[in-house]
């Protein structure tokens, strides 16, 4: 079967339109969210540069794998890997694939949006002046408070699945690129404030060292683990959403370059976010593994100090929510464009049927932080048990079936002129990194995370 040249969901106008989806995609609650508590929990330094490295060696190359395998099959993931299967005439089993990404990705959104509403509930709050000069305490308790109310979760959840559905029903490419555009910089620029804001209180010095200085004694098979999972979930790797945005990537983009702005852009971000978090955590004496509450037990002290917080705070939230908002898209894309070309559904009937399912199973999320916060598995409860499941298992899982499927099973002329690598070093290291190195760097990582090696 000869490749298709255009996707039907439409193309990008530009290769600068993609890095804007893909890092609209990538940059998110990860990030700023994700980021700095799983830094928290895992001790610091250590970790952070573990992930930074991960970013690098599993992330770069995987990232530039999935965007060919996109670009080659022009169609959602699974269908893409259905068609890639015929051309390389290998077994269909691999498009487990794009099977297990859609699923990720609709398993990842229903807890996301459940976490981008805590954001849009602090949106209000800052507006309506709810943090001003706010204490350490009275912090905490709007947190717990939040939690505590199902009705109110729930109330944010929806907004937030349908601000999403309303984007993907309309197609992707819509508004995306203006929205990227503008509002990922000024979210650049109210973090380099809150830095600053952190610098002027002290306790920067702190924050920096905490992030920098590696205690390598800390690092262990479940740390490992976190930060293989943190640098796929920043990246937005290993469920199909890469893929199908590289789906609409025109013939001419060079891959690699594309790819490496968005890993840039992406790991400054978490790491920004890291260095605007820390010194409030410690200026406060607050622990830094507080697990998922941690932007929301600290930012707040800072805003409702920082002289016109009213106005950063609620602008602040806000960006976040974009962010969310240009992540949560790109979870979900490869379900509905999946049904769109399958089922040969609308766009509007495939976003209605994804979003009411992703929502649905959201509940459970929201139902662990309060009435089901004692039903657990594992000592995990149900948001715990999604969010282990997706973020350090079947991400990195992906990841590692498409670098096997890119690396070892595809024509190795066929990925050469997908990839286009201008210059033949840079495409040996690739794809050394992709056949040995990342393979058995994942396995190593997973096996060592249950105590094998
Ligand atoms: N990368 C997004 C973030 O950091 C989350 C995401 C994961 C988006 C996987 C798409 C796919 O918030």
């Amino acid at each position: 079967m000869p490749t298709q040249n255009s996707s039907i969901h439409g193309e990008w106008s530009s290769r600068l339109a993609f890095i804007l989806a893909a890092a609209g995609s990538a940059v998110g609650l990860g990030n700023i969210w994700k980021f700095p508590y799983m830094a928290g929990e895992n001790g610091g330094g250590a970790f952070v540069l573990v992930y930074l490295a991960f970013i690098a060696l599993f992330g770069l190359p995987i990232m530039m794998a999935e965007v060919l395998l996109g670009r080659r099959g022009r169609q959602s993931p699974i269908n893409t890997l259905k068609s890639l299967c015929q051309q390389e005439q290998v077994s269909k089993l691999w498009s487990v694939i794009g099977w297990s990404g859609m699923l990720a990705g609709v398993l990842i959104l229903s807890y996301y949006s459940v976490i981008a509403g805590w954001s849009l509930f602090y949106v209000l709050e800052s507006a309506a002046g709810g943090l001003l000069a706010i204490q350490e305490q009275a912090a905490e308790d709007l947190f717990t408070n939040l939690l505590s109310d199902p009705v109110t979760l729930v109330f944010w959840h929806s907004i937030f699945m349908f601000m999403t559905m309303v984007v993907v029903a309309r197609g992707v490419s819509n508004g995306l690129e203006v929205a990227v555009r503008f509002l990922m910089p000024m979210l650049f620029v109210l973090i380099l404030i809150l830095i600053a804001y952190a610098i002027s209180q002290g306790g920067f010095l702190q924050g920096l060292q905490f992030m920098f200085t590696p205690d390598f004694s800390k690092l262990n098979g479940d740390v490992l683990l976190d930060a293989m999972g943190q640098a796929f979930f920043s990246l937005s790797l290993g469920m199909g959403a890469i893929m199908m945005y590289g789906s609409y990537l025109p013939q001419t983009a060079s891959i690699s370059r594309t790819t490496l702005a968005v890993a840039i852009a992406d790991s400054s971000v978490a790491i920004l976010a890291g260095l605007a978090i820390f010194p409030i955590v410690f200026v406060n004496n607050l622990a830094t593994a507080q697990g998922p509450g941690l932007i929301f037990n600290t930012l707040p002290l800072a805003f409702g100090q920082m002289p016109g917080g009213i106005i950063f705070g609620t602008l602040f939230f806000l960006l976040l929510v974009f962010a969310a908002w240009t992540s949560s898209i790109s979870l979900i894309e490869p379900a509905v464009a999946w049904l769109v070309e399958t089922k040969k559904q609308s766009r509007l009937k495939a976003s209605i049927v994804c979003g009411i399912v992703t929502w649905l199973i959201g509940l459970g999320t929201v139902l662990s932080f309060n009435h089901w916060d004692s039903i657990t598995l594992f000592g995990k409860t149900v948001f715990d048990c999604l969010d282990y499941l997706t973020f350090n298992i079947m991400l990195p899982l992906g990841g590692l079936l498409i670098a096997l499927f890119v690396g070892w099973v595809m024509r190795e002329q066929a990925v050469r002129e997908e990839i286009n690598l201008q210059q033949e070093m840079v495409y040996q290291v690739w794809r050394v990194l992709l056949k040995y190195f990342t393979p058995i760097g994942l396995v190593v990582v997973f096996l060592s995370a249950i105590g094998i090696i």
